[in-house]
């Protein structure tokens, strides 16, 4: 196969030129430009295949001889590319990309770029760089993201349901654990129940609610948010004698009773929130535990920490994950504070921490408070400072909060239709280029737009597939079906009932 190749044309520019080429290149392609400055390095934005015979065709009956004529007229076909270019070679492979001073010439070779020239930026070869994959247009390019900004500078996962967001985070956070990392999942939906990795722990989200603040505690017991009078009532109850009793939820309820006993306006309140915490215990027994003596303890170092929060509802799993990034910001400032000061540290975490929210529209939306919201903002702002590193996964862009969205150092971004979702993106990722957002909406499952710190340069990626892991799969009804069916057939076969073994077998 012969090279792709091409000529600059037209009026040139530091930023963009135009080439005429042998063949169509693809959006997204990395190609070199030969120029006498020095090679540089261009990216396809825009590809246009035009005919000269097929551009203003008179009739319909005119089209078909045409179209013929097309065909075999090999001099019919004008390959054109909008290549936007990065910088120079050389000075990007040390890992930096400046625009040239002066533009290329019209007439300098444009061809397909080499491993030769891509390897070192995308693949360095640095232990806190791990494969994510390959460049989607140059295929035999591995393509690398750097840990560090992964772990410190935070990450944005978005894409549309079912295009590959839960494998890009096991991905991650398979070489997170791999090179000794702490990650903790806070995972909504169960999708990382079975995500086949090594040194896995999963466990449900459980809280103590002697350590939860009053609006967590309100947002466990599902109060909405206006519930003023109850959450106010609840908040006077939870003195630190009662934190502290033997009996919690006793002591808790006889609080509450005596607040409405003493305080006739607060009454028929009180007995409202009563009958909430007691719906809360009923309900949310096992994951609303007094007696656990420090729920964070069951994190493990250096493991993927899978936290189930599938049992809370919405408002709930708001509390829990409030609850635990603020621990483990806490945690982390302690430990780094220590540090610094020379003191043995208390700390569960003495190395940093990646946090991942899935569901992010849920947990830190746009227009309204939590208090998810607020600790993933406090993470999102001081986490590099004390080593927590967030990443936010949603197939609801446009409902996250820009405020936290704009703090992801890099972006992850799969197919996406609605323009309101990638507008989102293009306002977060302040360095992704236009035309890599118009790419999203043509992308396939674990075909990713890569953007920011944690790469060399912005590519689109295809992303490696973490096999073993079956998280979020689609359910294929039918083959559970089919294998409902034969196991009925088995247990009436051996129980002898023929008759309804023939009503099934006739299906
Ligand atoms: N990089 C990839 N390469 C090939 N297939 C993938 C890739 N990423 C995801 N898939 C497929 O798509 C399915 C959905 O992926 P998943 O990561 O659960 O998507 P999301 O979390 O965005 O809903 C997976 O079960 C897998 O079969
Ligand atoms: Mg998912």
């Amino acid at each position: 196969m012969s090279q792709k190749t091409g000529h600059v044309i037209g009026d040139t520019k530091s930023t963009t030129v135009e080439a005429i080429t042998s063949e169509p290149f693809s959006v997204g392609e990395y190609v070199t430009i030969e120029s006498k400055q020095g090679a540089m390095l261009g990216m396809v934005e825009e590809s246009t295949v035009h005919s000269m015979l097929l551009s203003d065709v008179p009739t319909f009956s005119d089209a078909a001889k045409l179209v013929e004529l097309s065909h075999t007229n090999t001099r019919d076909k004008k390959f054109t590319s909008r290549i936007s270019v990065v910088g120079a070679m050389d000075i990007i492979g040390r890992g930096r990309s400046e625009i040239p001073a002066t533009p290329p010439v019209p007439g300098d070779v444009v061809t397909s770029a080499g491993a030769g020239d891509l390897g070192p930026v995308f693949a360095p070869e640095h232990g806190s760089w791990a494969r994510i994959g390959t460049l989607l247009r140059n295929g035999d390019i591995p393509v690398k993201i750097n840990l560090d900004k992964v772990a410190s500078r935070h990450v944005g996962i978005l894409a549309m349901t079912g295009m590959g967001k839960s494998n890009t985070v096991a991905l991650l956070t398979r070489e997170i654990v791999a090179r000794n990392g702490t990650v903790v999942i806070f995972d909504y939906h169960d999708d990382y129940t079975t995500l086949g990795i090594k040194r896995t722990n999963i466990l449900d989200a459980k809280v103590n609610p002697r350590t939860l603040g009053p609006d967590e505690f309100a947002d466990m017991l599902d109060f909405r948010a206006n519930a003023d009078k109850q959450r106010g009532i609840l908040e006077r109850a939870l003195t630190s004698n009662v934190r502290k009793d033997g009996d919690f939820w006793t002591a808790l309820v006889e609080a509450i009773r005596e607040i409405g006993e003493t305080e006739r306006n607060n009454k028929a309140a009180s007995l409202r929130v009563i009958e909430k915490v007691n719906t809360a215990k009923r309900r949310l027994g096992g994951m609303l535990d007094p007696e656990i003596s420090d729920p964070m303890s069951l994190i493990k170092v250096g493991h993927a920490n899978i936290l189930s929060t599938s049992e809370f509802g919405e408002r709930q799993a708001n509390a829990a994950l409030s609850y635990y990034m603020r621990e483990i910001l806490d945690d982390r400032k302690d430990a780094t504070v220590s540090r610094r000061h020379g003191k043995a540290s208390r700390s569960r975490f003495a190395t940093p921490v990646f946090v991942v929210i899935e569901e992010a529209h849920a947990f830190v939306p746009k227009g309204h408070d939590t208090g998810a919201k607020y600790w993933a903002s406090r993470i999102a702002r001081e986490g590099r400072k004390f080593g927590v590193g967030l990443c936010i996964v949603s197939q609801r862009p446009r409902g996250i909060d820009i405020d936290i969205l704009s703090q992801m150092g890099s972006f992850a971004a799969m197919r996406m239709i609605q323009a309101d979702d990638q507008r989102q993106v293009e306002a977060a990722a302040e360095s992704a280029g236009q035309a890599l957002v118009g790419q999203l909406s043509t992308l396939n499952v674990g075909e990713a737009v890569i953007t920011g710190q944690w790469t060399g340069l912005d590519a689109i990626v295809k992303v490696d597939e973490v096999r073993e892991k079956a998280a979020g799969a689609d359910q294929s009804a039918v083959s559970e079906w089919a294998s409902d069916l034969k196991k009925r057939r088995t247990g009436i076969e051996r129980s002898g009932d023929m008759i309804q073994k023939d009503l099934l077998l006739k299906k």
